[in-house]
């Protein structure tokens, strides 16, 4: 069967996922930061997570470098801030209010986070998928996420 990777990425958007942006600091210190759904959970025991970074990026080489990482999960709020660090050349976090005392950039929008070691950086065909193990993390449980399905941003509707 040929590949038909449209068709493809259409299947895969019928999983729902909530959004995270991705930060760390370049080599000069300045805080970046990348829009990602493919954050998972790993293991427990030691606290392991995983995103995957499209080699064809251009924070590829910037995270390549980075040693730590930080996955904050998105309140619906960020969605304008999910939306400029998904788009190409975007990735300061500018004004973005974040934890300045911390050494790694955790946003105040963030639902959760994850601060992270790189543990290992897999091949993941056109991505390299990171597996962090988690130094830190922390929750907030007022907000709702900001959701993600069929290539399109969504909100929480009602309880389950
Ligand atoms: C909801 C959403 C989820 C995304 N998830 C990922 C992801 O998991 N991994 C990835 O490499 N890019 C992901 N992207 C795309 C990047 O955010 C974007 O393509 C990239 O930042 C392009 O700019 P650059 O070449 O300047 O890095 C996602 C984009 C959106 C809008």
């Amino acid at each position: 069967m040929p590949h038909d990777s449209r068709a493809f990425r259409n299947a895969l958007g019928h999983f729902a996922t909530g959004v995270c942006v991705v930060t760390t600091r370049g080599p000069d210190g300045a805080a970046v930061g990348l829009t990602i759904n493919s954050f998972a959970s790993v293991s427990l025991d030691p606290p392991l997570v995983l995103w995957s970074l499209d080699r064809a990026s251009d924070r590829f080489p910037l995270f390549m470098a980075a040693e730590r990482f930080c996955v904050n999960v998105l309140d619906g709020a960020a969605q304008p801030l999910s939306h400029r660090l998904s788009r190409k050349g975007e990735r300061d976090l500018l004004d973005e209010p974040y934890a300045e005392d911390a050494p790694l950039p955790i946003l105040k929008k963030a639902l959760a986070y994850f601060e992270c070691q790189v543990e290992a950086r897999h091949d993941g065909g056109d991505h390299v998928i990171f597996v962090g193990g988690v130094l830190s993390f922390g929750h907030t449980d007022d907000g709702d996420p900001l959701l993600f399905y069929r290539g399109r941003y969504r909100a929480l509707t009602g309880e389950g």
